[in-house]
């Protein structure tokens, strides 16, 4: 059984080292535009922002981290997003751990703690261009695609899954 809790202080070992693993690096973007500085933010209680860990069966196996994208403070979704859009990513910890369905469970339960926010109407989530694979991922989850966008130097593209579109069911269109 997935479950999502909270990350702590005494998880950064275990998400520097997740960090390091190929599949992770691959689809990360630029380093030094994608720095998560981990070691002042993890501890670091926000409104805006929740850091998950994904347990399965009580084990670690990857991270989820949900944004408010209007309220997050370095603005990477820009200044004109609409309000109460959440983002969301995330990654699956160990390469031999992809591919047996985790990312989904991960991401309903993710999709749920964002609509649990009464007024969460939008998730938006931003795979890097050539991130095929999670492309594929978010569609199979409903997930629309809005467009080309550049964050940076990270050529992306923009996905939205509405709260209508997940309580109808579009993924099982
Ligand atoms: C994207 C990511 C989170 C998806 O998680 P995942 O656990 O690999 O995904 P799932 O297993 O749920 O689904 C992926 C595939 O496995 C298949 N699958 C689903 N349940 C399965 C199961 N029980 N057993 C085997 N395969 C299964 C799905 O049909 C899907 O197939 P497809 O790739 O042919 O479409 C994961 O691949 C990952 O961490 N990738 C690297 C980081 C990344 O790209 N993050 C996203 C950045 S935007």
């Amino acid at each position: 059984m997935i479950r999502l809790r909270t990350a702590t202080l005494a998880d950064l070992p275990l998400i520097l080292h997740w960090d390091e693993q190929p599949h992770v690096q691959d689809v990360g973007g630029d380093p030094e535009w994608n720095d998560w500085n981990w070691d002042e933010e993890l501890g670091r209680e926000v409104a805006w922002r929740e850091f998950l860990i994904a347990e399965l069966d009580g084990r670690p196996i990857g991270f989820v981290q949900l944004i408010d994208c209007r309220e997050e403070e370095s603005h990477y979704w820009g200044n004109d997003c609409p309000e109460h859009s959440w983002a969301i990513d995330i990654w699956i910890g160990e390469g031999d751990e992809l591919g047996k369905g985790h990312g989904t469970a991960m991401m309903r339960l993710a999709i749920d703690r964002c609509f649990a926010r009464p007024f969460c109407e939008h998730i938006l989530i931003d795979p890097m261009a050539d991130n095929v694979r999670a492309q594929r991922f978010y569609g199979s989850l409903g997930f629309k695609l809005l467009g080309p966008r550049r964050f940076g130097p990270d050529d992306c593209l923009v996905y939205q899954l509405t709260r209508a579109g997940w309580r109808n069911g579009d993924q099982n269109a």
